[in-house]
């Protein structure tokens, strides 16, 4: 049950803390069509029949093979179903990462994705940032997201986030429009926005940590390993229970294109993690950045 990880405000409704990220459905690199489309839809659909109400895509996985696999496998939607993109940026001819910030680009964009998922207007939008390949870098983002509240206006996007942002872009974005949630790199081992979630905790902003698991290079720990063994669990399920238990805004929304890899994460809402064990964890990003303990 999947209730038991429980559940948290998110654009307007209230999700389960336990959400699917589709980005894997695509080719590798998140380019090209499925590598097996049959299992796609399949992991889509026991996404929602195991009781997921929250899915995270972008019109630019693919492009547009992500959304169009969520619009064949699940459309008509549950009345309950969150659906959370992006826009800001585009693929090149071989998957190559481009900004697409420009005003036109985000209204291309967002209508992109009504498109292919199907829709008339959009839950959530994410603006994710695209000014530096290494992770958020400073700059302003006010132009882009009033082009977006623009958006919100016309009534094509309920909610709007912010993706890929420094902790003065959420604040600057806070000015313009009001945020329904931050997706940024977190994860057990690269944790650089503890305070920001700290922060967002307190203001009742989810925040939605991309790469849950390390993303392209699943996280690897000895320690991981070790408290995994200890509790009978997988060290990648103890990774999602960690995030689970780091903060109550925190949403997940792990990728896998496996049923079974599916069924294994969200079998998380029935692992607690012991108050021991949540220390060995905690320690972990501190000793990989001394360099003592190789986690990736
Ligand atoms: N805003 C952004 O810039 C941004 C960037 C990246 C991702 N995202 C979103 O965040 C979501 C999550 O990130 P992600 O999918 O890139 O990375 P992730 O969830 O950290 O990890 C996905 C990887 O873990 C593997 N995996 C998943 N469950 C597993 C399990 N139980 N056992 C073993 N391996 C497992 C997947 O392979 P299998 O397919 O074989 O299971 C895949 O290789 C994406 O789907 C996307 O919606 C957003």
């Amino acid at each position: 049950m999947i209730e038991n990880a429980g559940t948290f405000s998110l654009g307007g409704r209230t999700v389960k803390r336990l959400g699917y990220g589709a980005m894997q459905l695509a080719g590798p690199g998140a380019f090209g069509p499925s590598r097996d489309k049959a299992s796609a839809l399949a992991t889509l659909r026991e996404a929602l029949a195991a009781g997921v109400n929250h899915i995270d895509t972008s019109d630019y996985y693919g492009p547009q093979v992500v959304n169009q696999l969520i619009r064949e496998a699940l459309a008509p939607y549950p009345e309950d179903l969150l659906i959370v993109t992006k826009v800001g940026a585009r693929r090149g001819t071989a998957g190559e990462w481009f900004p697409a910030c420009q005003p036109d680009e985000l209204v291309q964009a967002v209508e992109g994705n009504l498109r292919n998922l199907g829709l008339d207007a959009l839950d959530v939008v994410n603006f994710r940032v695209m000014f530096s390949p290494q992770g958020p870098a400073q700059g302003s983002i006010a132009a882009p997201l009033e082009a977006l509240a623009e958006l919100q206006r016309r009534g094509l996007v309920r909610h709007i986030g912010l993706s890929n942002v420094t902790a003065e872009q959420v604040w600057e974005g806070r000015e313009i429009v009001e945020i329904a949630c931050v997706q940024n790199h977190y994860n057990l081992v690269h944790r650089v926005d503890d305070p920001l979630i700290d922060v967002l905790a307190k203001d009742g902003i989810a925040y939605v940590p991309f790469f849950p698991l390390g993303g392209f290079n699943p996280l690897q720990s000895a320690t991981l390993t070790r408290v995994a063994t200890d509790l009978g669990a997988t060290p990648l399920q103890v990774a999602l229970a960690w995030l689970l238990q780091r903060s109550p805004n925190i949403l997940l929304i792990p990728g896998t294109s496996s049923v079974a890899h599916l069924h294994e994460n969200l079998a998380i809402a029935a692992l607690d993690l012991p108050d021991d064990a949540v220390a060995a964890l905690d320690g972990i990003s501190s000793v990989q950045s001394s360099g003592m303990e190789h986690d990736t």
